[in-house]
């Protein structure tokens, strides 16, 4: 069994969470060790072994029980799960969250080795992880049975032996917002992308994107499954660890040619490729904002930096800074 001490003082009573409990540590849960369960907390929990959502009694939710008055060590009365904390943009989000005194559920497919980093962003006990499946709905309602927010990151640029763009950018959010309106969750923020649309121009490939074709469709499954969710429509983003400076550096990126001359093969050479990079940390500023303004709910947001480069151009001052080859396009 592996047990969780929150070390949570709540000013009443320290609560133990345990993982029968999902390792969660919502006080909805049926988490508190009996000795220190009061009368109306020993009735809700018998409530919840049936309908973990359901309870509605104040006494056993932490969500009702802020403390502190921000940052790390206190809480915000916010269980976030993050779905897609393992990406680039996940460890900005989680990082955020903890910041401000969330509890963050970190759900992840892979090994538990590839998102340890983020349990250092928050409190003891206040991050915690749960494996799912994309396509298991019990995993992914567990992951969100004790929340009152759902930040969902998940999307792939690319398409795999296991999944396709439907399965992932458009099923897989539409799985996510209806389980998440099940599940009774107050605010669902989606990550969608700029210049996601049902008919993508057709450049390098003539039919055009089908990551693009498939976000705008899950956007729209969003909406309709949660229309109060907020959806964010970023364009490139760059930080640590990027999918796009880091992906212009790449040495895979550069074919050499003759008189030992290196090339960077773009689309018309960059020249007619537009491009408005923003920083992930304002991102999440971002998100953050968004989810504590009321006003946010139900929009849509395209999330843009404050210039626009031409891609030869930002490639260049990428090569200028690394200062290693200089980019020659093909
Ligand atoms: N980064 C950008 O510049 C940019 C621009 C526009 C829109 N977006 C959107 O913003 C969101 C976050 O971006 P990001 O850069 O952080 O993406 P990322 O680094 O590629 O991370 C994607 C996340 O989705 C998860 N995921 C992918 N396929 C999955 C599947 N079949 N089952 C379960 N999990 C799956 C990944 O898990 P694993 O780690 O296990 O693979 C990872 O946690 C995405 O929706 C992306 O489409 C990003």
């Amino acid at each position: 069994m592996w047990k969780v001490q929150s070390g949570c003082n709540f000013g009443l009573k320290t609560f133990v969470l345990s993982r029968n409990a999902i390792g969660v540590g919502h006080a909805r849960v049926a988490v508190i060790d009996n000795s220190y369960v009061t009368g109306k907390q020993q009735q809700c929990q018998a409530v919840q072994l049936h309908q973990p959502h359901r309870c509605n009694s104040s006494a056993s939710r932490l969500t009702d029980y802020k403390r502190g008055k921000g940052g790390r060590s206190s809480f915000s009365g916010m269980v976030a799960t993050v779905f897609g904390c393992s990406g680039f943009f996940g460890k900005y989000v989680v990082n955020r969250l903890g910041k401000m005194g969330c509890q963050v559920i970190c759900p992840y497919r892979g090994d538990p080795y590839d998102v340890k980093e983020l349990k250092l962003m928050g409190d003891l006990g206040q991050i915690l992880f749960l494996p799912i499946h994309l396509e298991d709905e019990a995993s992914l309602r567990k992951a969100m049975q004790y929340s009152n927010v759902v930040v969902n990151l998940i999307g792939k640029n690319n398409e795999t032996r296991n999944f396709s763009f439907e399965d992932v950018n458009y099923l897989g959010a539409q799985r996510i917002a209806r389980l998440a309106k099940e599940s009774g969750v107050e605010k669902l923020l989606h990550f969608s992308s700029l210049n996601a649309c049902p008919n993508p121009a057709g450049h390098v490939l003539p039919e055009g994107s089908e990551f693009l074709r498939t976000k705008f469709k899950g956007e729209m499954a969003v909406r309709e499954e949660f229309p109060e969710a907020i959806v964010f429509r970023p364009a490139d983003m760059f930080g640590q660890l990027d999918h796009f400076l880091t992906l212009y550096a790449r040495p895979y990126r550069r074919v050499a040619g003759l008189g030992g001359v290196t090339y960077i093969p773009l689309y018309k050479k960059g020249r007619t490729t537009v491009k408005q990079p923003v920083f992930a940390s304002d991102v999440g500023d971002g998100v953050v904002k968004a989810l504590l303004d009321p006003g946010c709910m139900g929009k849509t947001f395209d999330i843009v930096g404050p210039h626009r480069y031409r891609l030869d151009h930002l490639i260049t001052y990428i090569y200028q800074c690394l200062d290693t080859v200089p980019a020659t396009f093909a």
